[in-house]
């Protein structure tokens, strides 16, 4: 039997798959590489633009669907691979070059569970493949070092004097809490957090990452400011708790990021519910739905809603992120759904910088 199937009939049958949050088909998308074909068995790459796409595996099943249809398809491999997108001059950058993407995790108030959040996400992103940094920007009450079990280490120094990030969790960590005693309480004038900040944005060794997370300092004040100005973020995303003066708070951020054309991923709802492991009952203890609010009335996404979790708290405590510590409970699991959210985000952004930056802030709800 003669088999007439070429590489334009399976691109052809490609052109049905479509990536629902870039809403073009994969093969326009340059997403397909590789095929082979070997009698009636296909074999391609499907190469996306982050390896933590929320739909890789729903995309990988509508390849195969769409391929073992064709006449004189016996089989159908496909591998699904990665290549992070990033801002355009990632690789010449003043700033963090090799960095492809900057994601800061801000708020407009403090003790909403940014760090938290930022911590878990990197770790998420690792677990999905990424090569990820975590810069911990906050100067006056570091987190980092007790989240990763990091207290007392000192990071190496290369011989051009760049500062080492130190690896947990497969995450590259940098923070003022490795540089100064827990001892001597340090007390930072602006110049001085200024001039902080730019070290580690240009003085550490990052080297390669896909994604650096920023935790930023609560609030939206001069020095996130600098710090976003400095840094050339490429996104950023808002942490709120579902209480209405967090939500004022998460609007300013929001405001913040525009005026410095920064396209905002999105929002997260921290301690948004409160789901009973003995009864199963979900408690909406501050009043869920904020964020959701938020993100219709601003057009911007709702990346998740994160539970309130006792277990957050003592694995954080301990050195080890719920994703690390607990990688199976709902609340891991939420921060893995978060952090692919976030990803995609980013890519839709770096794919189509025009609408990331056209998102249109109306200020809707009086006295925000
Ligand atoms: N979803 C959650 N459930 C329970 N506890 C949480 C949750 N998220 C954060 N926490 C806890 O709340 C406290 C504050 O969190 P975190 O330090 O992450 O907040 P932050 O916004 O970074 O604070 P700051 O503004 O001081 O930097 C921590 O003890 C943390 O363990
Ligand atoms: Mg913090």
């Amino acid at each position: 039997m003669t088999n007439n199937l070429t590489e334009q009939k399976v691109l052809e049958a490609l052109r049905s798959v479509k990536d629902p949050d870039l809403k073009r088909d994969i093969v326009s998308l340059g997403f397909v590489k590789n095929i082979r074909i070997d009698g009636g068995r296909v074999c391609f790459d499907v190469e996306l633009t982050t390896p933590a796409c929320p739909v890789k595996d729903q995309l990988k099943e509508d390849c195969i669907r769409s391929v073992r249809n064709l006449e004189g398809v016996s089989g159908v491999e496909v591998n699904m691979k990665s290549d992070v997108k990033g801002r355009a001059s990632f690789e010449t950058a003043k700033v963090l070059p090799g960095v492809r993407n900057i994601i800061a995790v801000a708020s407009g108030k403090g003790g909403v569970g940014k760090s938290t959040v930022a911590a878990n996400l990197a770790v998420a992103l690792v677990k999905a493949g990424a090569k990820v940094g975590l810069l911990d920007c906050d100067i006056y009450g570091p987190s980092m070092p007790l989240m990763f079990g990091l207290v007392g280490r000192k990071p190496e120094v290369t011989s051009d004097e760049r500062i080492v990030p130190i690896e947990a969790h497969g995450v590259h960590v940098m923070s003022i809490g490795f540089l100064t005693s827990d001892k001597t309480p340090v007390i930072w004038r602006g110049p001085m957090v200024h001039q902080m900040i730019q070290q580690f944005l240009t003085r550490v060794a990052w080297g390669k990452l896909d994604y650096l997370i920023l935790d930023l300092p609560p609030g939206t004040g001069d020095a996130q400011l600098t710090l976003t100005q400095t840094a050339e973020l490429s996104g950023a995303v808002i942490v709120t708790t579902p209480q209405e003066v967090s939500l004022v708070d998460a609007r300013k951020g929001l405001q913040m990021f525009e005026k410095v054309k920064v396209p905002v991923l999105g929002i997260i709802e921290n301690m948004s519910y409160f789901s009973c492991p003995d009864c199963g009952k979900v408690f909406e203890i501050f009043g869920r739905g904020g964020a959701r609010k938020i993100s219709e009335e601003l057009n911007v996404p709702l990346l998740g809603e994160i539970p309130i979790d006792p277990a957050i708290v003592e694995t954080g405590d301990r050195g080890m992120p719920m994703v690390a510590a607990r990688p199976d409970s709902l609340t891991a699991k939420v921060y893995g759904i978060v952090a692919r959210a976030i990803a995609a985000q980013m890519s839709i952004a770096n794919m189509k910088p025009d609408m990331a930056k056209a998102v249109d802030f109306q200020w809707k709800t009086k006295g925000a």
